[in-house]
């Protein structure tokens, strides 16, 4: 069975509370239709990088390679709600994405360090639930897409990572374990909902 991946040494994330796979499974219709958007978010937010720092050859390749990933992803989960005849729905928003933004600080070098971060952070929170979907849902295929996707989005927060790393050599791991916290308080005071975050 795959396991709910180790989240990196340098991002510590919290565990999710135990309550979330039980609200997620109790409406899991929500869950895929919610995240049919993240991934679709994931891809424009890997576009946004590009279009803000073109001249980065390494992020550019990186963020064009993961941008691919996430439509493919996309492609996975949309095939998910046909073949359990579920409805599709509108994007409801994500206050949680719009929280951690509101941590991205203003003024460059330190922008492009935490708009990778805060990626990084919504990768790695995305893999582990993937992942403890992957072990929860009833149906094979789903739980095999799930551990897939958990994989994808666990290499997808190195990526960030290792592009914070280099952007920032000196400051970038004080700094992620910042915003791990940052997103351990944030999601303390969060409703759990029958959603990816
Ligand atoms: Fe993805
Ligand atoms: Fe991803």
């Amino acid at each position: 069975m795959f396991e709910v991946p180790h989240l990196g040494d340098a991002l510590p994330l919290v565990p999710s509370d135990p309550r979330w796979i039980e609200v997620a499974l109790t409406d899991l219709d929500a869950v895929h239709a919610d995240h049919l958007h993240c991934e679709r978010k994931a891809a424009q937010s890997a576009l946004s990088l590009i279009r803000s720092y073109p001249e980065r050859a390494d992020l550019v390749e990186a963020m064009a390679r993961l941008a691919h990933d996430e439509t493919r992803h996309v492609v996975q989960v949309a095939r998910l709600l046909v073949r359990r005849g579920q409805p599709a729905s509108y994007d409801l928003g994500d206050d949680y994405a719009a929280q951690l933004r509101t941590l991205i600080r203003g003024r460059e070098p330190e922008r492009l360090l935490d708009r990778l971060l805060v990626f990084a952070v919504i990768e790695g929170r995305s893999a582990e639930r993937l992942a403890l979907l992957a072990g929860a849902l009833e149906d094979e295929k789903a739980r095999e897409l799930y551990a897939s996707l958990a994989e994808a989005e666990v290499r997808h927060r190195d990526s960030f990572l290792a592009l914070a790393r280099d952007a920032a050599p000196a400051t970038w791991q004080a700094r992620a374990a910042e915003l791990a916290a940052a997103e351990a308080e944030l999601l303390a005071h969060r409703m759990i909902l029958a959603r990816i975050h």
